[in-house]
Parts: C-alpha cells; sequence; structure tokens
C-alpha cells in the first residue's frame, strides 16, 4: 500500500509505521512523510530511514486553501493510496479532505465522540473520568468527527499526570494504529455512505 504520513512533531507514530514497513509486519510503502513544521523531529526519523521528506509550512501560502491544494498536488505526486495523519496538528480543509475522503486517516487521542480538539489529557484529568483512550478514524470535513474504525481504552489511575496518561495512550496508539493500517492494506475495511465497513459488514 502506497502511503504518505503528515506530522508535526516528534513523529513516534510514525516510527511505529517506519519499523512496521522494515520489519516486513506491515504491508505498506511510505512513499513519503510531509511536515507543516521544519523542526518536527519525525523528519529525523524519515531522514534516517532513507525515506523521501517535504515541509509545507503555512508561511508560504496566502491561506488554508492554497496550502491544503499544495498538499493536495504533493500527496498526489505520490500517487499515495492512503494518507496517514499522524501528530499532524492541523486542520484539513474540504479542498484536501474531500480529495481523499475514505483514503485519510487520524489517530485522536481520546475515546471519541468525546473529548474533539486539543488537550485530551488535560481535560480528562480535570474532569476526573475514570477512563480514557484513543481512536482511529476516517477523516472528514468535521474536527475529530469522522467515523471511528478502532478504539483502546485505558484507565486513568490514581496520582496520573498529564505525562503518565499520555504514556499509557501512546502505548496504545502504538498498537492500534497499525492495526487500522494493516485493515486497510489487507482490503478489510472500508468507508462507504459515511460508515465504516468491516469485512462487507457496517459498523
Ligand atoms: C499522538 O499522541 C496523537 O494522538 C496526537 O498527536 C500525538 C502525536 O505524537 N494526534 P507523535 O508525533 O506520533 O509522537
Amino acid at each position: 500500500l502506497r502511503v504518505v504520513v503528515l506530522i508535526s512533531g516528534h513523529g513516534s507514530n510514525l516510527q511505529i509505521f517506519i519499523d512496521g514497513q522494515n520489519s516486513g509486519h506491515l504491508p505498506i510503502d511510505i512513499q513519503a512523510v510531509i511536515s507543516n513544521r521544519a523542526d518536527a523531529y519525525g523528519l529525523v526519523r524519515a531522514e534516517r530511514a532513507g525515506i523521501e521528506y517535504e515541509i509545507l509550512t503555512q508561511r508560504d501560502f496566502a491561506d488554508r486553501e492554497h496550502y491544503d491544494r499544495a498538499l493536495r498536488d504533493r500527496v498526489a505526486h505520490y500517487r499515495a493510496e492512503l494518507v496517514i495523519m499522524a501528530g499532524f496538528m492541523r486542520i484539513l480543509t474540504p479542498v484536501f479532505v474531500c480529495a481523499y475522503e475514505g483514503r485519510l486517516i487520524n489517530i485522536h487521542p481520546s475515546l471519541l465522540p468525546a473529548l474533539r480538539g486539543l488537550h485530551t489529557h488535560e481535560r480528562v484529568l480535570q474532569a476526573g473520568l475514570s477512563e480514557h483512550g484513543c481512536s482511529v478514524h476516517y477523516v472528514t470535513p468535521e474536527l475529530d468527527a469522522g467515523p471511528v474504525i478502532v478504539q483502546a481504552r485505558v484507565p486513568v489511575q490514581q496520582g496520573d499526570r498529564v505525562e503518565s496518561l499520555q504514556q499509557r495512550v501512546q502505548r496504545q496508539e502504538y498498537r492500534i494504529y497499525p492495526l487500522a493500517v494493516r485493515w486497510i492494506a489487507e482490503g478489510r475495511i472500508e468507508l462507504r455512505d459515511g460508515a465504516v465497513w468491516y469485512q462487507g459488514r457496517r459498523q
């Protein structure tokens, strides 16, 4: 499966995909990594792995739509069958999302539809919730509202801080994100009529 990964930062999820590809455990071929930030550590990971990478900063474009048009063209250049958002901290406009609907996925650190948006770990602690988690979902124009492919739950423990909670959630991200990508690569899963279908059954 020809894949492009979009990042903004640390790229630990990207690393999981690189490792999966290199070990032969994940049937993907990462064509390129694209970052909206020049200082994203994930670019170092791409470089080390010998994967092409590009930096596309908002500064170089008049507005979001021009940016998204450029991003769409770059992703098309790599003939990506799947676009993986891995900590890509931008809200994409329909210019991009509609071009890749059904081929664009994201991981969000909450049990969607709960806690869309930023700072989910802080919000879980502030609200005193006992459960947290992460969700892999198809991306649709509405932020963090696309159909969920797979989720993982983690408990919130006594004395948890943002860092401990984030670590616990991320360990699950590293498990379910490659799982979702495997399902897509194997043709088990697709987005149809706004819903996730798994092996021909609407979820
Ligand atoms: C992940 O925790 C993900 O849930 C969120 O951004 C973070 C990215 O981390 N969307 P990394 O850049 O993959 O290390």
